[in-house]
C-alpha cells in the first residue's frame, strides 16, 4: 500500500518553506509596532466553542468541521479559525484584567472539510490578529492599515481593500427581513444553495459566487442603507480614518463574510491573480463574541489571511532557497582526514558558521562537486599535507584565492575571511 498525504493538505517542502519563514520573520517586525503579540492556542478545541461562536447555520459548522469524539467520550473539533480560541482564551485567562486593549497574533494550521480545488485546502495556516477590548473606529483602521502595511513589505501588489459595514443588533434583524422579502421576489431563480439557506441566513445571497445569485444580489437593498445612527457614524469614522492614513479601499456593499460573529466593520483584502479564491485575508468587527462566550462586554476586531494564498502572491525575485548555502563546505580526503574533519564541523559550527560536508568522503572532484552544489562560498580543504602541516587549505569560490588556515585556532584564523 502505497501511503500519501491526505486530499486537500500538503506538505510545505523545504524549498518552500524559507518564504513561509520570511513572511513570518515580517509579521513579527510589524505586528508588534502596533503593540500586538504573539499567542499560541491549542489546534483542537471543544466543539460547543466553534458551534455557538462562528455560527450554526454557517458552512464552516454546518458541513466543514473536523469533529471526532475523543477517547473520553467528549466532541472536540479541530479549529477551523483561531478567533474563537482567542476569545476563549482570552475570558479563561482574565486578559481585560488591564483596563486596555489586549491585542494579539496568531500563526498555525486550520482545518476545514472543503472541496479541495486551487488555494482552497482542508488543512490551511493562518495568521491573524484580535485586538481586544474597544470600540474605536481607530482600531478598526489601525488594523486595516498595518496589514495593508504588511502586504507591502512583503512586495504584494494589485490587491484590493474592500470594507462593509454590517450594522449592530438594533439595526440588523429589520434589514435581514426587509433583505429577506426581497429575497422572496427572486426564488424561482436563486442556486439551491441559496434557496436553502435563505430563510436562515439571507446574507450569504449577497456574496453568493453563483452567477444567477450575483444578478439578483445587485438589486437587493444594502445593508449601509439600513444602518443605525452608531453604525453609519462608526463607518463614517472608519472612511475618515483610513482617508487620512492615504488607504485606498472601496465599499462593497454585498460583502457579508462567512461567519456570523461580525458586526459593523467587516472587510476582506482580494486578489484578481488568485482566481476563483480570491481573498488573502478577512476581518472585521466582532463586539458581541466575548460576551456570548460568557465573559464581559468586550468590542473586538481583528483579521485572517491564508498563507499559502499569501506565499503564491509574492512576487520573489531570486526564486533559490537561501537556507541551502552555506558558508563553508569542508572537502576531506582519505582516512587520516575522518577525525580532523569532524573536529573541524563540530568547531566550525559551535562557531557560528553554516557547515557542509560530504559523509562519503568521495574523491576531490567528487567532493567539489558537491561544494559547487551546495552554494557555499568557501571550501575548506583537510587531507594528507594539510593534516602533516597542521595548516588547512581555505578556498574562495568566486575568486579561487586560497589561504593557508592553521587548523589549531581553525574558528578563529577562518573568520577573518569568511566573515569578511
Ligand atoms: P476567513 O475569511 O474564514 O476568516 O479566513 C481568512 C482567510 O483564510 C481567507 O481570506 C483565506 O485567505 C484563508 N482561507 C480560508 N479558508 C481557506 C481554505 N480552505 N484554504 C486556504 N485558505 C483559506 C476567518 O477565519 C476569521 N477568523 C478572520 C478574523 C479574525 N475575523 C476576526 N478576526
Amino acid at each position: 500500500m502505497k501511503l500519501q498525504s491526505i486530499r486537500g493538505v500538503k506538505d510545505i517542502l523545504p524549498d518552500e518553506i524559507w518564504k513561509w519563514q520570511w513572511v513570518e520573520s515580517i509579521a513579527h517586525s510589524i505586528f508588534p509596532l502596533y503593540g500586538f503579540e504573539e499567542i499560541r492556542v491549542p489546534i483542537f478545541e471543544d466543539t460547543r466553542l466553534f458551534s455557538r461562536s462562528i455560527g450554526e447555520t454557517t458552512d464552516i459548522v454546518e458541513k466543514e468541521m473536523y469533529t471526532f469524539e475523543d477517547r473520553g467520550g467528549d466532541s472536540i473539533t479541530l479549529r477551523p479559525e483561531g478567533t474563537a480560541s482567542v476569545a476563549r482564551a482570552y475570558i479563561e485567562h482574565k486578559m481585560y484584567a488591564p483596563p486596555s486593549v489586549t491585542k494579539m497574533f496568531y500563526i498555525g494550521p486550520m482545518f476545514r472539510y472543503e472541496r479541495p480545488q486551487a488555494g482552497r485546502l482542508r488543512q490551511f495556516y493562518q495568521i491573524g490578529v484580535e485586538a481586544m477590548g474597544s470600540q474605536s473606529p481607530a482600531v478598526d483602521v489601525e488594523v486595516m492599515t498595518m496589514l495593508i502595511e504588511f502586504f507591502r513589505k512583503l512586495g504584494l501588489k494589485d490587491s484590493t481593500l474592500q470594507i462593509n459595514s454590517l450594522g449592530n443588533k438594533n439595526c440588523r434583524p429589520q434589514y435581514r427581513e426587509i433583505l429577506k422579502s426581497a429575497i422572496e421576489k427572486h426564488l424561482d431563480k436563486l442556486c439551491n444553495n441559496c434557496t436553502n439557506r435563505y430563510e436562515r441566513n439571507p446574507l450569504r445571497v449577497l456574496d453568493c459566487k453563483a452567477e444567477q445569485c450575483g444578478e439578483i444580489a445587485k438589486n437587493l437593498p444594502k445593508m449601509i442603507d439600513h444602518l443605525d445612527e452608531t453604525s453609519a457614524q462608526h463607518f463614517a469614522e472608519v472612511q475618515q480614518l483610513l482617508d487620512i492614513a492615504k488607504t485606498p479601499y472601496t465599499i462593497n456593499t454585498n460583502l457579508v463574510r462567512g461567519l456570523d460573529y461580525y458586526n459593523m466593520t467587516a472587510f476582506e483584502v482580494t486578489s484578481n491573480n488568485l482566481g476563483a479564491q480570491n481573498a488573502i485575508c478577512g476581518g472585521g468587527r466582532y463586539d458581541t463574541l466575548v460576551e456570548e462566550l460568557s465573559g464581559p462586554s468586550t468590542p473586538c476586531f481583528g483579521f485572517a489571511l491564508g498563507i499559502e494564498r499569501l506565499v503564491s502572491l509574492i512576487p520573489f525575485e531570486n526564486d533559490v532557497n537561501p537556507n541551502k548555502a552555506c558558508d563553508i563546505y569542508l572537502v576531506c580526503l582519505g582516512d587520516a582526514a575522518k577525525i580532523p574533519g569532524f573536529q573541524a564541523a563540530h568547531e566550525l559550527r559551535l562557531a557560528g558558521f553554516k557547515v557542509g560536508r560530504d559523509y562519503e568522503m568521495g574523491s576531490m572532484k567528487s567532493q567539489m562537486r558537491k561544494a559547487n552544489k551546495s552554494d557555499c562560498k568557501f571550501t575548506l580543504i583537510i587531507g594528507d599535507n594539510e593534516i602533516t602541516s597542521g595548516k588547512y587549505v581555505l578556498k574562495n569560490m568566486d575568486s579561487g584565492e586560497q589561504h593557508n588556515i592553521e587548523s589549531n585556532t581553525l574558528s578563529s584564523s577562518i573568520g577573518k575571511w569568511v566573515n569578511s
